[in-house]
């Protein structure tokens, strides 16, 4: 029997130890699938807390339920290590690791080069790699495979290199890890075919394609289609705005339309781990092709103004009322990218206190999920979050939701606040309208 028709058979007795490197919001959730469809499991992470957290049942990750970690645990199907070497025993290793960009936007690929390192440091026959870090095309091909080559092993035949985007959706209750279909790229066809066999045992559907290229090209279009969209309501919104027009009211009306329209919607500016980052990773790569990715680029430009747009209209707000910006009591309602999530990287609304202090107004910050302000790599905020009560409440000239998170006190804001500015059309919405709530 051929070597792959063995793997297959080793992955249909979960005779066969799954690896993830990287435990963060990608890793941990596909830790856990896999996991709980019988494979054991291995994950890798340099950060020793984590490990710890996980190794003793519990979870860092608010929509990541730590019983579900603990039950594996428990089970012995599941177990965290800081050690490499460890990568041996595994017959699949998932990459799952950072891909930010560097102070100049270009794309940074240190986490990958070197766990592509210290994977074909162990690099052993019959291991299945796939990369699931979202990247520019040509990333596997040109990054990882000639690390993994230089151990003398042959691609296709002694060990499989495949890559397979993660569309993971934090705090989504409609679509999870097992339901959202996985897009899988191999550099050989034997690659594809070992990767899809695997991941068929933890997903309703895979969808296979032509190469790794593709496979990362179609992440790359997923993020762009909404940077791109996202950017286009935000234009509207400031054009409507000045004529008086409600925005969200004209996207409630284009929805009626069966066909053709899908609704995006306007905000404060983009957050996350990949919208505002990963089109990024297209623009650079195309350079090398001599194409000026032009969408990509004034869609960057229009979200990135987000922020600045939402400080104005504080202060236009505060102007109309007699009061400046300078010395203002401001309140950031939501500091995390998304609603209902604890999730702060990237989040316009870290931009948004940054523009108010420097604008002189007295700023802080109320969020249910996120106790103090990470320091991040562009933010150093020392700030922690203030309870929303009557008392607390009073004593702000304005306050500026950011994110819309369904615990927020809306009537008590809405009561005691003399000027709220909505970024998400969250309050008229609960019938908290009025002269004092102005949208931007
Ligand atoms: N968060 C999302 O919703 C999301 C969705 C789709 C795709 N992605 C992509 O998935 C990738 C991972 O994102 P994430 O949100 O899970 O990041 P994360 O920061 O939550 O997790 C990354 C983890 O990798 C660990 N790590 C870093 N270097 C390492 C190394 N050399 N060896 C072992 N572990 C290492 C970090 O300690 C961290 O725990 C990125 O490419 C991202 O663009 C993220």
């Amino acid at each position: 029997m051929s070597e792959i028709h063995l793997l297959k058979e080793r992955i249909a007795r979960r005779d066969y130890t799954v690896g993830v490197i990287g435990l963060g919001y990608v890793g941990l959730p596909l830790v856990l699938r896999f996991g709980e469809v019988g494979f054991p499991v291995i994950g890798f992470d340099v950060d020793r807390g984590k490990v710890k957290q996980l190794n003793d049942g519990g979870s860092y990750i608010q929509h990541v339920p730590a019983d579900r970690v603990s039950g594996l645990v428990s089970a012995r199907r599941f177990e965290a290590t800081c050690d490499p070497e460890r990568l041996r025993e595994a017959d699949a290793v998932i990459i799952c690791v950072p891909t930010p960009l560097t102070a100049h936007r270009e794309p940074d690929l240190q986490y990958v080069e070197k766990t592509a390192d210290t994977v074909a440091a162990t690099l052993r026959s019959g291991q299945l790699i796939c990369l699931e870090s979202t990247t520019y095309p040509g990333t596997t091909d040109e990054i990882v495979l000639p690390r993994l080559l230089a151990r003398g092993l042959r691609v296709g035949e002694e060990f499989f290199l495949a890559f397979s985007p993660e569309r993971e959706d934090p705090g989504n209750q409609q679509y999870g890890t097992s339901t959202i279909p996985k897009v899988v790229g191999g550099v050989t066809p034997a690659c594809r075919d070992l990767a899809c066999t695997l991941y068929a045992h933890a997903v309703e559907r895979v969808v296979p394609v032509a190469s790794t290229k593709v496979a990362e090209a179609t992440k790359i279009l997923e993020n762009v289609y909404r940077a791109v969209n996202i950017a286009l309501v935000n234009e509207l919104k400031l054009a409507f705005e000045r004529m008086g027009i409600d925005v969200w009211e004209v996207i409630e009306a284009a929805k009626t339309k069966p066909f053709g329209f899908q609704a995006f919607y306007p905000g404060p500016g983009l957050g996350g781990h990949c919208i505002p980052i990963d089109p990024f990773y297209l623009t650079w790569k195309a350079r090398e092709y001599g194409v000026a990715t032009r969408f990509i680029e004034l869609a960057g430009e229009i979200n990135s103004g987000m922020p600045l747009h939402v400080v104005q209209r504080v202060m236009e707000a505060l102007n109309e009322r007699g009061k400046a910006l300078k010395g203002a009591r401001v309140l950031v309602l939501g500091v995390a990218y998304k609603r209902d999530t604890d999730d702060s990287r990237e989040s316009p609304g870290l931009e948004i206190l940054e523009l108010l202090i420097r604008s002189g107004a007295r700023v802080e910050y109320s969020d249910p999920h996120i106790a103090r302000l990470p320091l991040g790599r562009r933010h150093k905020l020392d700030l922690t979050s203030v309870p929303l009560t009557e008392g607390s409440l009073r004593g702000f000239d304005a306050a500026v939701l950011v994110t819309d998170h369904s615990t927020h006190p809306y009537e008590l804001i809405h009561r005691v606040v003399p000027l709220i500015i909505d970024t998400r059309n969250a309050f008229r919405p609960r019938g908290l309208l009025g002269a004092h709530v102005v949208s931007a």
